[in-house]
């Protein structure tokens, strides 16, 4: 079946020449028209428009976006704040940053309607340090925006009044979990907090309640205030609703952002077809589907089980290309949508260096709070690495794997997992070529990605 045709919300007008660095462009395709709308309505009305749209967050976990928001603490007379997720340090993931480079009055039009909704009267856009162009370009935005009255005091001439603040980060992946985020915008080191007690719905930014949201998510929100809840599920599948921002890299024709409906186009088709394919002489080996963190799947093998369509419960029997791209069918197969960010392998990568280039990753971003993740993260590290270099011990495959399945559930906060799932999957999927290094020393001098 050839692939669906683009479903661009998000990326409406990304590509246009000059859009929209600046207002008086947005504007000339209606930006904050919808905001206009939005605050002559309930802010009851928006929150419900959200729920009914099933949006789902963009920024990994996939949480419905609308119960966030309901089990915000309204009660305490504390300030409620927003905080906008624009760490994007998932490797393999680099949709945020397009969208606020290309197109960020849209990101403040959806921040402004969230705050409205949830009765916030100041929000941060957090981005990581290493995005110090889209730092400049929200700065700016947000000047423009001040100036209309769209931003600050009064909006619009309405009594509704909020400000946004662009925070920068130095540069840590783990200032992407959204405690360890709020710990660093407080000015301390960004050491994820426990939950229970540290909800941030409930004990937030300054321990008042806050809403974290990712980029993409709040994006969405604009155009759900736009057409209404009901009618942005009509796009994309049930409880995979809207649209999907995939960006591929690695080992295809055409590497790129690309904007689906969610769950209407499989694996196969946006590889094959809309990425064309493998390099020339080359077959595709594994895919890692939503940022580095997500379990990488192997082309070749197959996936069964039942699953729910409509009321219904069917059977599937999926190769790797026949997965439609959605939370819940990632999650079906043991891995997960998560980011967004698609990672493709042909036959010519080593898994082995792959795994430990990984592994380098994780172990130099573990905050170091929880012993599992700190010593683990490090051991898998040193043991991938000697694979490498050829100093394996015979052991070492199991020892790997042994490490990896300790770390997961023990941790404060979800990086442990998100550091093992690399390992344990790279480890279930291509367990000869790791076995083949323990036992023979394979390997030569370090790639220059471990020096
Ligand atoms: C280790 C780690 C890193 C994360 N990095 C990011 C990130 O860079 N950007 C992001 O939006 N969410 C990231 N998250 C998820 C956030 O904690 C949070 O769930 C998200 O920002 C919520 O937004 P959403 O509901 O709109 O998806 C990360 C989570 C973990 C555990
Ligand atoms: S799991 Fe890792 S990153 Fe998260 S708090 Fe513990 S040590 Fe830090």
């Amino acid at each position: 079946m050839p692939a669906p045709d683009q479903h661009r919300l998000i990326f409406a007008h990304i590509d246009e020449p000059g859009y929209s660095h600046d207002l008086a462009c947005y504007q000339k395709h209606g930006g904050y028209a919808v905001m206009k709308r939005a605050f002559a309505r309930k802010p009851e009305e928006l929150i419900d428009e959200v729920k009914r749209s099933g949006l789902r967050g963009r920024g990994g976990a996939g949480f419905p976006c609308g119960v966030k928001w309901s089990l915000v603490d309204r009660k305490s007379g504390k300030p409620i704040y927003l905080i906008v997720n624009a760490d994007e340090s998932e490797p393999g993931t680099f949709k945020d940053r397009y969208i606020i480079h290309q197109d960020p009055h849209q990101l403040l039009e959806g921040t402004l309607i969230a705050c409205f909704a949830n009765n916030v009267k100041q929000a941060y856009i957090y981005i990581r340090g290493e995005m110090p162009l889209g730092a400049r370009i929200l700065e700016k935005a947000i000047a423009e925006a001040r100036a209309a009255n769209l931003v600050g005091p009064n909006i619009l001439g309405t009594s509704y009044s909020c400000e946004i603040y662009v925070h920068r980060g130095a540069g840590a992946y783990i200032c992407g979990e959204e405690t360890g985020l709020i710990e660093s915008l407080e000015g301390k080191r960004a050491n994820p907090r426990i939950k229970p007690p540290y909800f941030p719905a409930v004990l937030g930014l300054y321990q008042c309640p806050t809403i974290v949201n990712n980029v993409e998510t709040l994006c969405h929100v604009k155009h759900i205030a736009d057409m209404g809840g009901e009618a942005y599920t009509k796009i994309g599948t049930p409880n995979n609703t809207g649209t999907r921002i995939f960006c591929v890299s690695g080992h295809v024709q055409r590497p790129g952002y690309y904007e689906f409906e969610a769950g209407k186009i499989t694996l196969g088709q946006l590889l094959y077809e809309v990425c064309g394919g493998p390099l020339p002489g080359r077959a595709f080996k594994a895919v890692i589907p939503g940022g580095s963190s997500a379990k990488i799947l192997r082309f070749g093998e197959r996936f069964k089980g039942k699953r729910k369509v409509g009321a219904e419960l069917v059977d599937y029997d999926w190769g790797v290309e026949d997965v439609p791209m959605d939370f819940d069918s990632l999650g079906m197969i043991g891995t997960m949508g998560g980011s967004g960010g698609v990672i493709v392998m042909d036959d010519s990568v080593n898994m082995v260096e792959a795994l430990a280039n990984i592994n380098a990753f994780y172990a130099h971003e573990s905050c170091g709070q929880c012993t599992p993740c700190r010593e683990g993260s490090l051991w898998m590290k040193k043991i991938t690495t000697r694979m490498v270099h050829g100093t394996a011990r015979a052991e070492d495959a199991a020892l790997l794997k042994s490490v990896a399945d300790q770390i997961p559930g023990r941790t404060i906060c979800a990086f442990g997992e998100a550091c093992s799932w690399p390992t344990q999957s790279f480890l279930a999927k291509f367990g000869d070529e790791f076995k083949n290094y323990s036992e023979t020393k394979q390997g030569s001098p370090a790639p220059a990605t471990l020096i």
